[in-house]
């Protein structure tokens, strides 16, 4: 039986990737960060019951702990999804932002160099590594130059490049996924396709007046991250690691968001959303697009959502519970 250990197992891709891993026959461990509440910790691990023995309290940032974990679990592949992964966030809090994934990353691939270099590592890396670089053609690929505008996105450069560094100094087996931008009803509701949605149906529910958000012009390429993480399992199946961007070729808005859900709602965006400064970034990247040529030069990419199914489903998730 293959053994999986995954960083961040109980955020979005992480609670995906650990029920995907199991359909596989895999044994699934998990690492996840102390809290005071720890329900909080696990409410979004839809396989709780089926891992509960095996998720470990470890911080990105202690390496005993995650030396002691990994001693432990003997894993065969390794996970690197554990983050303070909200761009917004990392402008107020970029020392923690940058430990998390810079040591945190490093933490990771010294263990393996040291106890196992037949360990293989697939790295959470993203498309907002580019900033605003962006080819002719209007997409952004493994070759376009990443020149980040933000601490979140300066941190995970610094981590795909440590990868990419350990690869070719020891042979480790050491893979970067540039995900773009993915979403669920699992996604935190504070990043903006929950946060639109949360809030589109708490206003239809009479629950909220309006909705505060930021730019609205800022485009994204949306995929659904049931969709990526068996990207993210692909990908450590083959032999040679590599860097491959996975997105969707599509992009749309911030302000379409808006508009599809409002209007699938039966609502119009514009009579309920109000730009605030709060939400503003010091600095924004105004469009992402990825292209996936070299990804599906290697891997069998079957997409199962759409940006509008899977801001139905989302729609639905939230109209739902609350
Ligand atoms: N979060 C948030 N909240 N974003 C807003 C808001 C708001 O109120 N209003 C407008 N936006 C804009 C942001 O300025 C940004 O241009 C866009 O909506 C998307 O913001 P997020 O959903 O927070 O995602 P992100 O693109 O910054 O980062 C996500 O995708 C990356 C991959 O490209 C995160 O998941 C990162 O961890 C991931 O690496």
């Amino acid at each position: 039986m293959r053994k999986a250990l995954i960083t961040g197992v109980n955020g979005q891709d992480g609670s995906y990737l650990a029920q995907l891993l199991l359909e596989k026959g895999y044994q699934v461990h998990g690492l996840i960060r102390r809290n005071s509440i720890p329900e909080n910790q696990t409410a979004r691990i839809s396989v709780y019951k089926e891992i509960k023995e095996n998720l470990y309290h470890a911080d990105m940032c202690d390496m005993s702990s995650l030396l002691n974990v990994i001693l432990k679990t003997q894993p065969d592949e390794i996970y690197n999804l554990a983050a303070q992964s909200h761009v917004g966030v990392s402008f107020n809090q970029p020392t923690y932002t940058t430990d998390t994934i810079v040591k945190g990353t490093l933490n990771l691939l010294e263990i393996i160099r040291l106890i196992n270099k037949d360990i293989k590592l697939y790295q959470a890396s993203s498309s907002e590594m580019f900033g605003n670089s962006i080819d002719d053609d209007d997409f952004q690929r493994e070759t376009t130059p990443m020149v980040p505008v933000s601490p979140y996105a300066c941190a995970k450069l610094c981590a795909y490049n440590l990868v990419g560094c350990y690869r070719g100094s020891y042979g480790i087996h050491g893979t970067n996924g540039i995900l773009f931008n993915h979403e669920s009803p699992r996604r935190g509701t504070t990043f903006v396709t929950n946060k639109v949605v949360v809030g589109a149906v708490k206003i239809k529910k009479g629950l909220q007046d309006k909705l505060l958000l930021g730019n609205l012009d800022s485009t994204r390429d949306w995929g659904h991250a049931r969709d990526y993480v068996k990207v993210m399992w692909q990908l450590m199946q083959l032999d040679e690691p590599g860097d491959f961007v996975c997105a969707t070729g599509r992009s749309h808005s911030v302000r379409d968001l808006c508009e599809y859900t409002f209007s699938q709602l039966g609502m119009n965006y514009q009579d309920y959303v109000e730009q605030d400064e709060k939400f503003m970034r010091p600095q924004e990247l105004h469009h992402l697009k990825g292209c996936t040529d070299k990804l599906k030069g290697v891997v069998d990419v079957q997409f199962e959502y759409t940006f509008h199914s899977m801001l139905d489903e989302m729609i639905k998730h939230w109209s739902d519970k609350l």
